[in-house]
């Protein structure tokens, strides 16, 4: 019986096998390792390794690209991705506090993942919602006017959803 890894895996070997027929197969790594990314949701080393062995090219080149680019992720993310807008107006207004509060409840520090899976926290330039400030947006939906204690109550209310 085939096993969604295994699934997976066929489906980025086929991917992977597709741009090795092109004439410049490494020019297409961004895509593969875009293609990597969505099938396992980040990309682990044992995924990079894959790469590296089926386009024939070298793991640190790989790993630098995959570090380079800000939208691989190379840990597994949480079922909710946290956006704490720490751009000037959210800043004013008191961003900073509410990203503290944020981390105290969920006890993790940027760009890191609760135990249970349920939040990754990151942080981001504005996002276009200055006058909402202080801002945060977890995953499309965004939260504006927040104090720490409305941002903490947030949390709670996903937590009991799940
Ligand atoms: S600075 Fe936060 S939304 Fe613009």
């Amino acid at each position: 019986m085939e096993t969604t890894k295994d699934i997976r895996a066929a489906e980025l070997g086929e991917f992977m096998a597709r741009c090795r027929t092109s004439p410049r197969p490494e020019s297409h790594l961004i895509a593969i390792l875009h293609k990597a990314q969505s099938l396992y949701g980040y990309l682990s080393n044992a995924v990079m390794d894959e790469v590296s062995e089926a386009m024939n090219i070298p793991a640190a080149h790989i790993w630098g690209v995959a570090t380079f680019y800000h939208y691989f992720n190379l840990k597994p993310k949480g079922k909710h991705t946290i956006a704490v807008c720490l751009g000037t107006a959210c800043y004013v207004k008191g961003a900073e506090e509410v990203l503290e509060a944020i981390k105290e409840e969920l006890k993790i520090g940027m760009g890191e993942t609760t135990q249970d899976g349920l939040f990754t926290l990151q942080e981001a330039r504005c996002l276009g919602a200055c006058g909402l400030a202080p801002v945060v947006m977890i995953d499309e939906k965004i939260y504006g006017g927040l104090t720490p204690k409305k941002a903490v109550d947030i949390l709670k209310a996903y937590r009991k959803q799940r």
